[in-house]
C-alpha cells in the first residue's frame, strides 16, 4: 500500500523581533507575566512582507531540501487565515512566485490546526494516486489581525511560515492520523473578516478575540486525546516516539499535556519562546528546525499535534 513521506522542510520568520519589553511599552503587561503564563519571550513581526511572501520563502527552502524542481509539484495546499486576498488564494500566489506550473493550488482554513489538516489532505491525494509531489505550507501574518491594544491576546501571537514537501513512499512516512473539529465551541476563539477599501487600505478591521481559559482547557484535552488515539490507531507505544512536535501556543499547555501523557518535557520540541504562536506556521517551523538540527533520523517515529480556532485539532504519527 502506498504511503506519503516528507522529503523536504523549510521555514521563514521575518527579521524584526518584538520582545516582551517592547510590549510593556504598548499595553499594561510585564515580561514576568508573559513568561510565567506562556513561556513566550519574543515574537517576529512582518514589517513590509505579506503572508504569501513569507510562505514563498519557506516553500523555496522546502523544495530545495527535497531536491525537486517547482514544475514537479502536483499540488500546493496553503493553510492560512491571514492571506492577502480571498481570491486569488495564497496557494495560487505562491504557485505563481514559484513557477510551479503543473500544480493544483488551494487554501484551507483550520486556523492553528491548518498544517496538520493540510498534511492529511496531501496524504490522501498521494495514497490514492491523485498526486505525487505535494507542497503543504502554513503561513501567517497574524500581526494584521491582532489588536495591539488588547493585552489578553497581543502578547501571544507572531508571524512566520513553514513548509513541507511530501512524495510517494513504499515504506516509511505517515503511519496514521486523527483530525477532529468542535464547531460548537467556535465562539471561544474568533476573528471576523476584515473589510478593505479599493486601494487595500483598511476600512473596518477585525481582531482576534479569545476566551483564554476555555481555549486552554480545550487545547490540553485535544492534545492528550488525539495523541492517545493516533498511537492506538497506528498500533504504536508512546515509548517508541522520539519527539512530539506540538503547536507552539503556550508552554503551560505543553507541560500539562506532557504530565497527563506521563512524558518528560524533553520529548516535546519547544521554540515558542522565540516566535510565540504563529498559528498554522508553528508546527512546520518547529519541524523544519528539528530536521535542520538533525534531531531525527531514518526510522524514528515522531508525532505532530495541533489545535486551534474552529475549534479544530489533529495529530499525525510519522515514521521518518
Ligand atoms: N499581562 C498582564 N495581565 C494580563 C495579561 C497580560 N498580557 N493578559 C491578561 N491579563 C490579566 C487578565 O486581565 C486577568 O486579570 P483579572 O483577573 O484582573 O481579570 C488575569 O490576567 C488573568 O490571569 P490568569 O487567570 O492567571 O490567566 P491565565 O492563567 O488564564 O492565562 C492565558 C491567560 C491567555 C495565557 C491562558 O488562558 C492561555 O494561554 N489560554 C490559551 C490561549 C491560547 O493558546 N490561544 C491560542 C490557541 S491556538
Amino acid at each position: 500500500m502506498k504511503k506519503s513521506k516528507i522529503i523536504g522542510t523549510g521555514m521563514y520568520v521575518p527579521p524584526y523581533k518584538l520582545t516582551n519589553q517592547d510590549l510593556e511599552k504598548m499595553v499594561d503587561t510585564s515580561n514576568e507575566w508573559i513568561i510565567s503564563r506562556t513561556g513566550i519571550e519574543e515574537r517576529r513581526i512582518c514589517k513590509d512582507e505579506e503572508t504569501t511572501d513569507i510562505a514563498f520563502n519557506a516553500a523555496v527552502m522546502a523544495i530545495k531540501n527535497a531536491g525537486i524542481k517547482a514544475e514537479e509539484i502536483d499540488m500546493i495546499i496553503m493553510a492560512t487565515i491571514t492571506s492577502e486576498n480571498l481570491t486569488p488564494s495564497g496557494a495560487c500566489e505562491v504557485q505563481k512566485k514559484l513557477g510551479a506550473i503543473n500544480a493544483t493550488a488551494f487554501d484551507i482554513n483550520a486556523a492553528c490546526s491548518g498544517f496538520i489538516y493540510g498534511l492529511t489532505i496531501a496524504d490522501s491525494f498521494i495514497c490514492s494516486g491523485g498526486a505525487k509531489n505535494v507542497l503543504v505550507v502554513g503561513a501567517e501574518v497574524l500581526s494584521k489581525i491582532v489588536d495591539w491594544k488588547d493585552r489578553n491576546t497581543c502578547v501571544l501571537f507572531g508571524d512566520g511560515a513553514g513548509a513541507a514537501l511530501l512524495t510517494q513512499s513504499e515504506s516509511e512516512g505517515i503511519m496514521g492520523y486523527v483530525t477532529k473539529s468542535n464547531g460548537d465551541k467556535g465562539e471561544y476563539l474568533k476573528c471576523a473578516s476584515r473589510q478593505l477599501n479599493e486601494d487595500n487600505s483598511i476600512l473596518n478591521n477585525k481582531f482576534v478575540t479569545m476566551n483564554g481559559k476555555e481555549v486552554f482547557k480545550f487545547a490540553t484535552k485535544a492534545m492528550v486525546d488525539s495523541v492517545e488515539e493516533v498511537l492506538k490507531k497506528s498500533n504504536t507505544k508512546i515509548e517508541d516516539i522520539k519527539y512530539i512536535i506540538p503547536h507552539q501556543a503556550n508552554k503551560r499547555i505543553i507541560e500539562f499535556a506532557a504530565s497527563k501523557l506521563n512524558l518528560p518535557l524533553e520529548k516535546f520540541y519547544i521554540n515558542l519562546n522565540l516566535y510565540g504562536n504563529t498559528s498554522s506556521a508553528s508546527i512546520p517551523i518547529a519541524l523544519s528546525e528539528v530536521v535542520e538540527k538533525a534531531m531525527v533520523k531514518k526510522g524514528d517515529k515522531i508525532i505532530l499535534v495541533g489545535f486551534g480556532g474552529g475549534l479544530t485539532y489533529g495529530c499525525i504519527l510519522i515514521e521518518w
